[in-house]
């Protein structure tokens, strides 16, 4: 299923020259020559004219600003000359759009929606030697694609070095995002580790510092060392259980963005607490962001009215992320790292036997909208 995909009527923008352009009130109407029209706004086309006078040309930035004006502009007068739009305004300036001005703008209105796909049942993550990401483009170029397409991809050959997943982010040229919680986490079984992570219980599916307002978009985990019995690893694409919910008890959606749920996370030298829905939507509903850590959330006030009904999209939510028809499992052996879009993928750990050898893992975070961006630069995306 492919989700957030942008919207038709920016995404194709005729690119040859309009034929007829007549105003009505606060619209433009143009026509092509096979018929096709677009009725546009004419403060859109004022804020957006292309003129060097309206834009910082050094830069491409906006200079133009309509908070100048007491009164909104409007056209007094509209007309095509060889294709190109031309407007006089009552501000006295005068704007020409020429075809392609359009397609240029319209194609930047429609960016920033990068297309996903929930994962199938049978989805397993794309592999990717971390030497060729490193080093080869095209490579590069596949392993950015496949996460941001399904959330999650695996490098692998990383080797057991310590710090390798910060260099790996160094190499690429995505910069981590750091805490007061230690920028490189060692994850290992010992006594005195100030969460769940440092035992060899089994860990939920979750993503980590729910107890951030805004969590680290992006986790790696690297596998240094793996030679104990169980503790496979698992994975849940939170975007597709939300999806499923959404289809057949939407109602419970509704409510997972809207109830607000305190999360808390300490060790002896830093806290991190926030109160925030375990749902995140964008401006047109669709789900754009899951938070979920049964470890780190801490109690609803009893007298909230929302309690029961929380309580009963919660079970919902958490029965499905639990649910092994939801979640893919595999080992993680020491040199492979998980690269995860964390406000989408949740992960988890099955328990282990801590006596039976080592086991030792690394994570760091970065914020996925560097992958995106290195991506649109990559690709040309970001023309
Ligand atoms: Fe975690
Ligand atoms: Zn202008």
């Amino acid at each position: 299923m492919q989700v957030q995909t942008p919207s038709p009527t920016t995404a194709h923008w005729p690119s040859n020259a309009p034929t007829a352009a007549t105003q009505q009130g606060t619209r433009v109407e143009l026509v092509w020559p096979d018929g096709e029209t677009r009725s546009v706004n004419t403060t859109w086309l004022r804020d957006n004219c292309v003129c060097d006078a309206c834009r910082i040309t050094q830069t491409g930035e906006h200079r133009y600003f309509l908070g100048q004006h007491e009164q909104i502009p409007a056209a007094t007068a509209v007309s095509l000359d060889a294709g190109a739009l031309l407007i006089d305004w009552s501000d006295g300036h005068s704007s020409r759009f020429a075809p392609d001005d359009f397609a240029r703008i319209t194609y930047v209105a429609a960016r920033a929606h990068h297309p996903i796909k929930l994962w199938s049942d049978n989805f397993l993550p794309e592999r990717f030697e971390y030497a060729a990401v490193v080093n080869d483009h095209a490579t590069r170029e596949a392993f950015m694609a496949a996460t941001m397409r399904d959330g999650m991809s695996l490098i692998t050959e990383m080797g057991s070095e310590s710090g390798e997943c910060i260099r790996f982010l160094e190499k690429i040229g995505v910069p981590i995002r750091d805490t007061p919680f230690d920028r490189l986490h060692d994850v290992y079984f010992h006594a005195d580790g100030y969460n769940v992570a440092h035992t060899d219980e089994p860990l939920p599916p979750h993503n980590d510092f729910a107890s951030y307002h805004w969590p680290p978009s992006g986790q790696l985990l690297h596998m240094l060392v793996n030679e104990v019995e169980g503790g496979d690893w698992v994975n849940v694409d939170g975007f597709r259980v939300l999806h499923e919910i959404q289809q057949t008890e939407p109602e419970a959606i509704d409510v997972l963005a809207r109830v607000a749920v305190a999360f808390r996370e300490h060790s002896d030298t830093a806290e991190s607490w926030a109160r925030a829905p375990l749902v995140r939507r964008n401006s047109k509903g669709e789900i754009i962001g899951i938070r979920f850590s049964n470890q780190l959330m801490q109690p609803i006030d009893p007298c909230d009215p929302d309690l029961e009904a929380f309580y009963e999209a919660y079970h919902l939510l958490a029965r499905a992320v639990n649910d092994p028809a939801n979640q893919i499992q595999f080992r993680g052996h020491g040199g492979t790292m998980q690269v995860l879009h964390a406000h989408r993928i949740l992960h988890a750990r099955r328990g282990f036997d801590g006596s039976s050898g080592s086991r030792h893992l690394q994570d760091t975070y970065f914020e996925f909208d560097d992958v995106r961006s290195l991506h649109a630069l990559t690709t040309g995306e970001a023309r």
